[in-house]
C-alpha cells in the first residue's frame, strides 16, 4: 500500500476504534475534511479520475431540465418550485439546465436553485460555474425550503457509503477493514454483523453460498426515504441516474478509480474515487414507504432515447461546425449505447402518491 496522511488517520482510528465497517472507510476516504477524496481532488474529466455524462454532453442536463419543465407543468406550474440537485459536483448538469430552462415560458423564473454538496472544495467549484445564479447550499435536507420540488441527482447515490455482509461457515457476517502491523496497512477481515443490518436483507434473498457477499447503502436508503417524505409532503417528483442493478443482488460492487483504471479499494486511501453499485429496488422501497409513487428503473439509453436526445442533437447540429457535429453525435452515443453507460447506468424517478405518469417512465411500479 501507497503510505499517505489519510492512512496514518486511519491506522489511529482503527487502534482507538477497532475495525472499520466499510461505510466508515469510504466516508473517511472521500469526505476527510483535510485528506479526503472530494476535499482535495479535482476527480472529473480526461486529467481526473473519471468522467461523468454532463461533463460529457451538455444534452444530458438539458434534456433532464425538459423533464422537469414537464413534471412542473403537469403540477400546474406553481408560480414557485424549488429545483434541488444532490451531488451536482462542478455544478455542470445544473447550468445546462438552467440554460435550457428559458426556452420553457414561466418555467426559468418559477424555479429556486438549492444544492445538496458535502465537499465545501466542490461548492466553491459550483459557485463559480454557477455564478449569474441565485443559489442557497444545504448541508442536508432539514434546510430544504417547503415548496414542491423537482428533485435531481447524477451518480450522487454510487458516492454513499456501503456497509458489507459475507456469509462465511452458514452465517452472515459484517467485513470489516483491521490494520495489518507486518505489512503497516489495512486489510480485510470480517466480524459479527449485527441484527439491526441483517434485517435489512431483502425478504426473499437467494439462498446465499460460501462467501456471498450483500451491500446495504443505509445513508442512501435514508436519504431516498426523507426525499421522498419530502415531495410526498410538498408536491414535486425526483429522479435518479446513476450504475447499478435493478434488482437486489449478492456480489461485491465495492470499487476505486484512479486516473480511469480500477485500483485496490484499500491503496493509498483518499486518492482514488470511492464507489459502488446502486441497488434501486433498495431506495425505492424506501421511497414507497414514505408514501411515493415510484417509475423505474429504465436503463438511461432508453430514458434518453424517450425524452429525445436524437432531435436534440440533430437540432443542436444545425448550428454547429462539421467538427462540432461529430463531437455532439459521439458524445450522445456515449450516453445511450448499451457498450457505453447506456445499460449500466439507470434512471428511477419518484413522485407525489397521485401522480401516475411521468416523461421517460413507464407506469409506476408496485413495491
Ligand atoms: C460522482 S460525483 C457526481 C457529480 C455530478 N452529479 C456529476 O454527474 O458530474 C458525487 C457528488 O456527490 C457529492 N457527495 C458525496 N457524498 C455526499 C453527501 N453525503 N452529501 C452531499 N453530497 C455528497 C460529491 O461531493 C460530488 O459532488
Amino acid at each position: 500500500m501507497t503510505a499517505n496522511p489519510l492512512s496514518a488517520h486511519l491506522k489511529a482510528l482503527i487502534a482507538a476504534d477497532g475495525p472499520l465497517t466499510v461505510a466508515r472507510y469510504m466516508r473517511e476516504a472521500l469526505l476527510h475534511p483535510e485528506h479526503g477524496y472530494y476535499t482535495t481532488r479535482e476527480p472529473f474529466g480526461t486529467a481526473g479520475d473519471f468522467i461523468t455524462a454532463p461533463e460529457i454532453s451538455q444534452v444530458f442536463g438539458e434534456l433532464i431540465s425538459l423533464w422537469c419543465a414537464a413534471v412542473w407543468q403537469q403540477s400546474g406550474s406553481p408560480e414557485r418550485m424549488a429545483l434541488i440537485e444532490f451531488g451536482p459536483g462542478r455544478g455542470t448538469l445544473m447550468a445546462d439546465a438552467l440554460r435550457a430552462a428559458r426556452i420553457v415560458p414561466g418555467f426559468s423564473g418559477a424555479i429556486d436553485v438549492h444544492l445538496v454538496e458535502a465537499s465545501p472544495r466542490l461548492r466553491s467549484l459550483q459557485r463559480e460555474t454557477l455564478a449569474d445564479t441565485g443559489v442557497t447550499w444545504h448541508d442536508s435536507l432539514e434546510t430544504l425550503p417547503r415548496l414542491p420540488s423537482l428533485v435531481i441527482g447524477n451518480e450522487f447515490f454510487d458516492a454513499l457509503p456501503i456497509r458489507q455482509l459475507i456469509y462465511r461457515g452458514g452465517a452472515w457476517r459484517e467485513r470489516c477493514i483491521v490494520w495489518d502491523d507486518h505489512s503497516d496497512a489495512p486489510r480485510w477481515s470480517d466480524m459479527a454483523a449485527p441484527d439491526t443490518l441483517i434485517r435489512q436483507m431483502p425478504e426473499r434473498a437467494a439462498v446465499p453460498a460460501e462467501g456471498d457477499i450483500f451491500e446495504i447503502c443505509e445513508d442512501g436508503r435514508l436519504t431516498a426515504g426523507a426525499i421522498a417524505q419530502h415531495i410526498a409532503l410538498h408536491g414535486g417528483a425526483g429522479l435518479f441516474l446513476d450504475y447499478g442493478h435493478g434488482k437486489s443482488a449478492y456480489g461485491d460492487t465495492f470499487q476505486a478509480l484512479r486516473r480511469h483504471r480500477y485500483v485496490d479499494v484499500l491503496d493509498a486511501p483518499g486518492t482514488a474515487d470511492l464507489t459502488a453499485h446502486v441497488d434501486f429496488d433498495a431506495l425505492l422501497a424506501s421511497a414507497a414507504a414514505s408514501g411515493c409513487s415510484c417509475f423505474g428503473t429504465v436503463t438511461q439509453g432508453q430514458f434518453l432515447s424517450a425524452l429525445g436526445v436524437e432531435a436534440r442533437v440533430e437540432r443542436l447540429a444545425q448550428e454547429a461546425s462539421p467538427r462540432q457535429t461529430m463531437t455532439l453525435r459521439s458524445s450522445a452515443r456515449r450516453l445511450i449505447e448499451p457498450t457505453e453507460m447506456g445499460t449500466l447506468f439507470k434512471a428511477v424517478a419518484i413522485a407525489a402518491p397521485e401522480v401516475d405518469a411521468l416523461p421517460g417512465f413507464g407506469p409506476p411500479r408496485s413495491l
